[in-house]
């Protein structure tokens, strides 16, 4: 098979700045061991995330120049409806100015106490939401998805047997909607299969349920149901996701990911009412219907890019550029997610760096220590994220303790990943003089965003 070759030329570049080991060293202390305080251009390969973070195509770039900033009725709205609409089926949609904009929305209507949202995966904005409102969200991932180095197909499913408990347990009525996120980020990036949609939305089905979609990866879970789900080979991407999306009653998306664009997002329902309510809301927090929180450019570029992202050549570029570094990363005995998932490699931190408890927090300790060695910026998904405390004092550490990094989309070439390759293996290479991290400063909720952390020696 031949060199599977990035489907663009590049037209514009921007620069990346260079530094040292001691200018990072300093730069690490000033933002408290915390990447998120990091100024990005102090960073030089910077795979914090992939949202928002994509180069937009030639096409899309024409699109803001052509999109139509009216109040009311512009038809950079109507382009940007109908796409959404071709490819979801929705009856009624909402564009708001990121997906957490979805969310907040959606949850401040259906939230509240004694509520439950259950899903394969919450992202951390989701679940923060859902909190925020009183309600309680749930987790039920299925229980391959929990072992990280062993390689299964759909590592992103939902257990369907603990998803009939926990409707027996807390009664259908508590249960507003289920939520299955595609392609599951906090869980590897790894996909869901269509048949578990289906089993879900039938369990749905039967207790009265909603099953909505967490669309923001959608295009890069389909090409894997194309590639590892039998009978979806010879179909088109964009005929997977149709399917996808018919088995769902709504759906939240950041255009920060799947549509290549730098902001912007959706909410979309089948239910008129529901749709009444979510824009009752959406006047009083992002905008006018026909341009929620965007302007006219942003919608036509979002537009444009939902158009580009079910392009096959696209995304066997993009899900193969993913493997090739988790590859790397797998040959040299490093502990990754497996398989790779969509739009990121998943570093077992808990593994990588066995001598650091997870009290003190070994996926912050190894995100520092890859900053420090090559400038390159990855996330912690692990206890710093998603740990809570007991009400003794104690931390309960997350599932797993993982660091992300993230592939932006058409951003980086293969060189640059063959850097990020060369580092992480230094990093192994000498991860025993790695410390962990202790935190001096947090806030109430997504506390990883801002904490400050300070090196235990
Ligand atoms: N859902 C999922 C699965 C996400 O990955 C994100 C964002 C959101 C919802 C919220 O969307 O950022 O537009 O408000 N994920 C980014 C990340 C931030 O780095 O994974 P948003």
């Amino acid at each position: 098979m031949k060199t599977i070759i990035e489907p663009f030329r590049i037209k514009s570049v921007e620069p990346i700045y260079f530094n040292s080991k001691e200018e990072r060293i300093e730069f690490l202390k000033e933002a408290f061991y915390n990447p998120f305080l990091i100024r990005s251009k102090n960073v030089l390969i910077d795979l914090l995330t992939d949202s928002g973070t994509s180069a937009m195509s030639s096409e899309q770039w024409a699109g803001i120049m052509r999109g139509d900033e009216s109040y009311a009725g512009s038809p950079s709205f109507f382009h940007f409806e109908e796409t959404v609409r071709q490819i979801t089926g929705m009856k009624f949609i909402i564009p708001t100015h990121q997906g957490r904009a979805s969310e907040k929305i959606l949850f401040s209507i259906l939230g509240g106490k004694g509520k439950y949202f259950i899903s394969n995966t919450l992202f951390d904005t989701t679940r923060a939401n859902i909190e925020y409102s009183g309600a309680e969200g749930i987790d039920l991932l299925c229980a391959e998805g929990k072992k990280p180095t062993i390689p299964a197909p759909f590592k992103g499913n939902m257990d369907t047997e603990a998803l009939k408990n926990i409707i027996k347990e807390k009664g259908a009525a508590n249960i507003p909607l289920c939520l299955i996120t595609v392609t599951n980020n906090s869980g590897g990036g790894q996909p869901v299969s269509m048949q578990n949609i289906k089993d879900v939305k039938k369990i749905c089905v039967e207790n009265n349920i909603p099953l909505f979609i967490d669309a923001c990866r959608f295009a890069e879970n389909c090409y894997f149901i194309k590639l590892r789900e039998k009978g979806y080979a010879d179909k088109s991407v964009f005929e997977i996701a149709k399917e996808l999306f018919s088995y769902a009653d709504g759906c939240t998306m950041s255009a920060k990911k799947d549509a290549f664009a730098n902001i912007g997002g959706f909410l979309a329902v089948q239910n008129e009412e529901l749709a009444q309510l979510c824009r009752n809301l959406l006047i009083i927090t992002e905008g006018f219907p026909t341009y929620g929180g965007l302007a006219g450019r942003d919608l036509e570029a979002i537009a444009i890019g939902l158009k580009e992202v079910v392009d096959e050549h696209y995304l066997q570029y993009r899900i193969r550029s993913i493997e090739y570094l988790s590859n790397k990363l797998i040959d040299a005995g490093i502990p990754v997610i497996q398989p790779a998932g969509g739009h990121a490699v998943y570093i077992d931190a808990k593994q990588f760096l066995a001598h650091i408890p997870v009290t003190q927090y070994p996926g912050q300790a190894l995100v520092c220590a890859l900053y420090e060695e090559g400038g390159v910026r990855g996330v912690e998904i692990g206890s710093l994220m998603f740990g809570k405390y007991a009400e003794a004092g104690g931390l309960i550490p997350a599932q797993m303790e993982l660091v992300r990094l993230a592939i932006p989309r058409r951003t980086y070439t293969q060189s640059h990943i063959d850097y990020v390759a060369e580092i992480i293996i230094e990093v192994f290479e000498n991860r025993k003089s790695i410390v962990g991290l202790a935190i001096t400063e947090e806030a109430p909720m997504l506390r990883h965003f801002t904490a400050k952390l300070k090196p235990i020696n």
